[in-house]
Formats: C-alpha cells, structure tokens, sequence
C-alpha cells in the first residue's frame, strides 16, 4: 500500500508534523480503514497474567468477606501500619511459613494462629491486616465472625443467596480462615454450636488449613464454652500472639460512686 504525500501544504515553512500525521490519517481513512475507531492502548496496559488474575479474585474474596461482615473499614489496615503490640513481624512470618506450606502441599508447623487479649486492644485490626497480607500472597483468606457463622446456617439465615451447605464450604475450604470474636458473648454454647463450630475446625485440620482466631477469652474459657475436643483441635501447636493494652477505643466512663450520673472521663 503506498501513501501519497498530502495535496495540499502550507504556503509558507516547515510542515507541522500534526499535519502530516493528519493528511496520512485521511489518506489511511479513504483507502482502507477508519482509525478514529480505534482507540489507543496505553503501552503499560496489556492483558492481565493468570497470576494477575487469581491475585485480583483472591483480593475480593477477601474485601468480600469483610463487606458481608460488616467490616469493610478494616480494609485499610496493613501489617506496616500495626503497633509492635500487634506482633506485625511475628503475624507476618507465621503467614509466609503457612503460604510457603501450601506451595509445597505441606502441613505447616503452627496450623493455627490465635490473637487474645483485652477488649478494644487491636486484635480484629491485627488479624484482618495479617488476612490482607495473605490474600496478597498466594492465599484464598476469607473474615469470619463466630456469631455470623451461626446465624448464616441457621434456615434462610444464610446472606447473599448461598445455601447452608455453600456456606460450611466457603468457610471450611479456604486456605486462610481469620475468625474474629470466637465465643464471643456466649455463655455456654448448645450441641449444634458445638457441633457446627466443632466440624468447621475440624475440617480445616484435617485438610491442613489454617485458621487465624481472634478472642477475648482465655482457653479455659473457650474449653468451657465449646468443650475440650474443639480446644484441643484449636489450640494444638497453635502460634499465640498477645494483644494487650488499653481500650484504643477509649470508652468514656459514667456513674458509679455517690455522684449524679454524667460523662466523665479516665
Ligand atoms: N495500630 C493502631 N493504631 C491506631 N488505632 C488502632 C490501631 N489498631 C487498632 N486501632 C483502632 O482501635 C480500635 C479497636 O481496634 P480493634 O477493633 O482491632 O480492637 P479489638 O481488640 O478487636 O476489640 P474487641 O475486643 O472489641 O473486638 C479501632 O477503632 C481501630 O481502628
Ligand atoms: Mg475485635
């Protein structure tokens, strides 16, 4: 195909390279095709890897999690921006030791992970950046709180149309299961929340997946609640970070005492 220089130039000077550029457009246009149907494509946008695409899918399971936990403000934190009463080194390396342990289809030392300490302390936070830093790195991590996990098996309880049955698998077949608040407000706990919260610990071992627990119960406490076989699952050879301190809350205190009740602080 030749091009024919343009017909009709400027009188006077150089040709602006614009113009040129123009004429060959028009020139291309009449011959063959229209290019003003064509977008251009960014030189740094091509078509994503594989790898690009699972780590995307991998990122919104994870941001899913949190959304239908209602705590998709979580989000933002990262290992690098916890406090050293977080354990952000120790989180990370309990994470790359389980991330390298499913590379190689290995049981890792440590299964599990569990985060206690006080109320208000930093543990949901703590937990839910070591998630992102999982889901970022080869893993499938899912949120879960212990509360909604019941509520969702419970008939229609279930959100997002999934069935009970699509629930226990989400949640038993993820590579990295962050659950939050376990036991939290139970006293005691009735045969099928042993029995469902049992089997979903249960399933995570036996397959060799680990699970990341956050609480404010001592294990004695939790032994009491769910009984010694789901502690022991739990618990055994478990990796422990203590998350103590101040309510980083800061909840204002009233009453007590002989004076009128009113805000008062510290
Ligand atoms: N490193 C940090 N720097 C500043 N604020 C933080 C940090 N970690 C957590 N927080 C804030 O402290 C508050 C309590 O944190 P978080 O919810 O993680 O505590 P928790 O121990 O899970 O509480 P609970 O026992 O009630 O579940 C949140 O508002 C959170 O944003
Ligand atoms: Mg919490």
């Amino acid at each position: 195909m030749t091009i024919t220089a343009p017909e009709c130039l400027p009188e006077r000077g150089l040709v602006p390279a614009s113009f040129a550029l123009g004429q060959v457009m028009l020139g291309l246009k009449n011959r063959t095709l229209d290019m003003s149907r064509f977008s251009p494509v960014p030189e740094d946008v091509g078509t994503p890897t594989l790898d690009e695409g699972h780590t995307e899918v991998r990122r919104q399971a994870w941001l899913n999690s949190l959304r239908l936990a209602d705590h998709a403000d979580y989000a933002r934190w990262t290992l690098d921006s916890l406090d050293e009463e977080q354990h952000p080194d120790r989180l990370r390396k309990w994470v790359t030791a389980v991330s390298l342990a499913k590379q190689k289809k290995a049981k890792p030392k440590a299964l599990n992970g569990i985060a206690y300490g006080n109320v208000g302390s930093g543990k949901s936070t703590a937990v839910i950046a070591a998630g992102g830093y999982a889901a970022e790195n080869g893993l499938m991590a899912r949120y879960l709180k212990h509360s909604h996990y019941l509520q969702w098996l419970r008939p229609n309880g279930a959100p997002a149309g999934y069935s009970e049955q699509q629930v226990r698998k989400l949640f038993a077949d993820c590579d990295l299961l962050v659950l939050d608040e376990l036991c939290g407000e139970m006293d005691n706990a009735n045969d099928w929340v042993r029995k469902e919260s049992g089997d979903l610990i249960d399933a995570r071992v036996a397959s060799g997946r680990p699970t990341l627990c956050a609480t404010n119960l001592t294990s004695s406490r939790i032994g009491q609640i769910m009984g010694s076989r789901f502690l022991s699952r739990l618990g055994g050879g478990a990796a422990l970070f203590e998350i103590v301190g101040d309510d980083r809350r800061g909840p204002v205190s009233w009453g007590g005492g002989s004076e009128a009740a009113g805000p008062s602080w510290g």
